[in-house]
């Protein structure tokens, strides 16, 4: 059974493989947060642990057992503001009288076999056992149900909370996080993934401090700023050893995720969505669902933290058919032409593909509309007849000549002002009458939070993937939300915006992955400004950055798999000089270093020498030799790009009959001390032959001994691909 409850003392133990969570039922039916780490026999009472100490300025609750009880001070599942605990709460609501006091507390549970998705938003599928505990504010009966999932097999615990108003009058919600643990000891290092545009999920790792720390984003999107991810680690914790807890949250819209250090040394961990600017209206026998907050510990270190989390979004995230499937191999025209193209132009392109190996030709942006620039058309997802006169056929047909498939770039979330759709609409764009508004990149996000906008967009982008042989979509979203008004809202729903919108965003994006169950799609947000997994759910690969650059995406990709498995990640191969950077680096590294992700192209193939195109259709056929492990292997990251000059990963079979690692150096030093290549994940018992050194050596060997190195200059990469005998 991978959930317990021992009655007689009221605990809760929730086990997976590897690890334990426990929580009791505590004096006055409140919740205790008692452990969460290494797997525990039985179920011990471990509110035991907790040691009394009058704690000043702790108000004690009424009916407390003595001085010593005090909200402030004990740890709670999900802790409300108003009745003696100060630090940060889970839930806040507005009663119609004006109350924002709750105190929530234990009434009854259920432990059932399974798991159901949540109603509304992407979550996990496939967990062994669901419990669900229902908790009382008596004094108004509003009701809180928090749900727990276990995963056995890839020691993963999910969490949300569903909000029921059952107080006979509306309420307002003005906050819900997904899920709060509170932690006996901070001592810790909190590990986060921020970045930039061009500069995505750069990990930052910082030891806790007395207060409030938090990463989240307001920016309407989860973002390129921070990922809706944290880690808490030892402080001595590396990537094979040491305690670390992960939570991702499986949201793509504004979000929190913070850790409290009190004064007497423990922790609150958080996340959910932000509250700022959040306040959702309950009527009378509602409910409000919050998103699946995605749990892993891991004692042995960060890499196996993300194996789980790699584990949770291959095999529980999204519609089974679009799970680890082989991605097909793209080239994608935008940073060959920007919007400078025609039929002419792409045909060409198009035929130039012949023999490379590629499956999917992807027209990016500027084919709608009278799109030339980035000032136009977003709205109008009608074909650009000055571009393209005769239509998309004549480049689907051209595509399907030589044995490809045509995918074609939308940005169903924005409007232009120069737009028919805006001219006929100006209402339909979040903005508020009568005071200024910001663009973005030229541009105006659409209210999806209106019906009648998500029917104008199932009506015209539908019409395009129904009316047109389209295998891929890829899905941009170019801008931050500002100004976010609803003119269809009324004044009181003002603060469901945001979560209306992203709520719109996924039935859209169900809608379409129910209709065109064969496209896959692509997510990108400028690059990788909304690499979550609620998008992962609906679209199982994400354009990583708009930084095409090899060596700036070994931090980025490094970064994102600390959370998303690299078959998530869209990598291209693209021109050197690099258009961002203006690096030049060999080819050999920018496809390396693209292969261990959804392998694909951004450059125009009518510039390549024959030379390059051979070494291109080396390449595809690899990826294809491959791309079985990118999906389906255990990923271990074997050098540090952010702490080391060099860096290197490696896909290990679950079998492990086969693997393949990559390392690629930075600079060249004079007298580089790193030579040595240590494997990991082998079977330390078996024989292993490597492809490129023609030569057979012991599992045990590559790991603990290693391989030495070829000299390599600035920006070169070696592989090597392993089979065992
Ligand atoms: C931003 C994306 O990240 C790019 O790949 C490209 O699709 C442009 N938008 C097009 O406007």
């Amino acid at each position: 059974m991978a959930i317990q409850f021992d009655s007689t003392n009221r605990v809760f133990h929730l086990t997976t493989k590897h690890t334990s969570y426990l929580f009791s039922v505590f004096d006055h039916n409140y919740l205790y947060t008692a452990y969460y780490g290494r797997k525990l026999r039985g179920t011990p009472d471990l509110s035991r642990l907790w040691q009394k100490y009058p704690s000043g300025f702790s108000p004690n609750y009424e009916g407390a057992p003595d001085v010593n009880y005090a909200l402030d001070i004990i740890p709670t599942e999900y802790p409300a503001y108003g009745g003696g605990d100060f630090r940060c709460p889970a839930v806040g609501v507005q009663f119609e009288n004006g109350s924002r006091i709750i105190d929530p507390q234990y009434v009854s549970h259920t432990i059932t076999d399974g798991s159901e998705e949540l109603e509304g938003l992407p979550s996990l599928s496939g967990g062994d056992q669901t419990l669900e505990v229902l908790l009382r504010d008596e004094p108004t009966g509003l009701a809180i149900v928090l749900k727990y999932i276990v995963f056995e097999d890839i020691d993963v615990i999910t969490r949300s909370a569903r909000i029921i108003n059952k107080t006979g009058a509306p309420v307002t919600v003005t906050e819900a996080l997904s899920m709060s643990m509170d932690l006996p000891i901070a001592d810790y290092d909190m590990i986060g993934l921020y970045g930039a545009h061009i500069r995505e999920r750069q990990i930052d790792r910082s030891p806790m401090r007395h207060g409030t720390q938090s990463v989240g984003s307001r920016r309407g999107t989860s973002s390129h700023h921070h990922n809706p991810f944290m880690a808490f680690a030892e402080k001595t914790a590396t990537e094979e050893q040491g305690s670390v807890y992960g939570i991702s949250l499986i949201y793509s819209g504004n979000w929190i995720g913070r850790a409290e250090v009190d004064p007497f040394g423990g922790a609150r961990v958080q996340m959910g969505i932000h509250p700022a600017g959040f306040a959702w209206r309950l009527a009378d026998g509602e409910t409000f669902v919050t998103p699946e907050a995605v749990m892993t510990y891991s004692a042995e270190g960060l890499g196996q933290m993300s194996r789980n989390f790699h584990n949770a979004y291959r095999y529980h995230l999204g519609h089974t058919k679009r799970r680890n499937v082989r991605r097909p191999i793209v080239i994608n025209n935008w940073e060959a032409t920007y919007f400078d193209f025609d039929e002419e132009k792409l045909l060409g392109i198009i035929e130039s593909c012949k023999g490379l190996g590629i499956d999917t030709f992807v027209l990016d942006d500027g084919w709608f509309g009278h799109r030339d620039t980035d000032n136009s058309s977003l709205g109008d997802w009608f074909v650009h007849t000055g571009k393209l006169p005769h239509g998309l056929t004549p480049l689907i047909e051209k595509c399907e000549e030589q044995g490809m498939t045509f995918g074609l770039w939308f940005e169903p979330e924005m409007i232009s002002e120069d737009s028919e759709l805006y001219r006929a609409h100006p209402d339909w764009a979040l903005k508020q009458d009568g005071r200024p508004f910001c663009r973005g990149r030229q541009q105006l996000i659409l209210d999806l939070s209106r019906e009648d906008v998500l029917e104008y967009l199932e009506k015209t982008v539908g019409g395009v993937l129904k009316n047109n042989r389209i295998s891929y979509v890829k899905w941009d979203m170019n801008r931050h939300f500002t100004e976010a008004y609803s003119a269809a809202l009324p004044p009181e729903r003002q603060g469901e915006v945001f979560h209306r919108f992203v709520l719109n965003l996924y039935r859209f994006m169900a809608y379409l992955t129910e209709n065109f169950p064969d496209v896959v799609f692509e997510g990108c947000s400028g690059g990788g400004g909304r690499f979550d997994p609620g998008i992962l759910y609906y679209q199982p690969q994400i354009w990583t950055s708009d930084d095409s650059d090899a060596i700036e995406r070994l931090k980025i990709q490094y970064g994102t798999s600390m959370v998303y498995p690299p078959q998530s990640m869209t990598a291209h191969v693209s021109a050197s000089p690099n258009h961002q950077m203006n690096r030049v680096t060999p080819y050999n590294t920018r496809a390396l270093v693209a292969m261990s992700a959804s392998f694909g192209y951004e450059f125009n193939p009518l510039q390549l020498t024959d030379e390059e195109r051979l070494a291109i259709k080396t390449q595809t056929e690899r990826y294809r030799k491959v791309s079985d492990m990118v999906l389906k292997g255990d990923f271990y990251r074997l050098q540090n790009p952010f702490e080391t000059n060099a860096c290197a990963w490696m896909f290990v079979l679950p079998d492990k009959s086969k693997a393949c690692a990559v390392y690629v150096r930075q600079l060249n030093l004079p007298a580089d001390p790193v030579t040595v290549l240590k494997f990991r994940g082998l079977d330390p018992e078996a024989t292993y032959h490597i492809e490129e050194l023609d030569a057979d050596f012991g599992g045990d060997e590559l790991m603990y001994a290693g391989v030495a190195l070829p000299h390599l200059w600035d920006f070169e990469a070696t592989c090597f691909t392993l089979t065992k005998k």
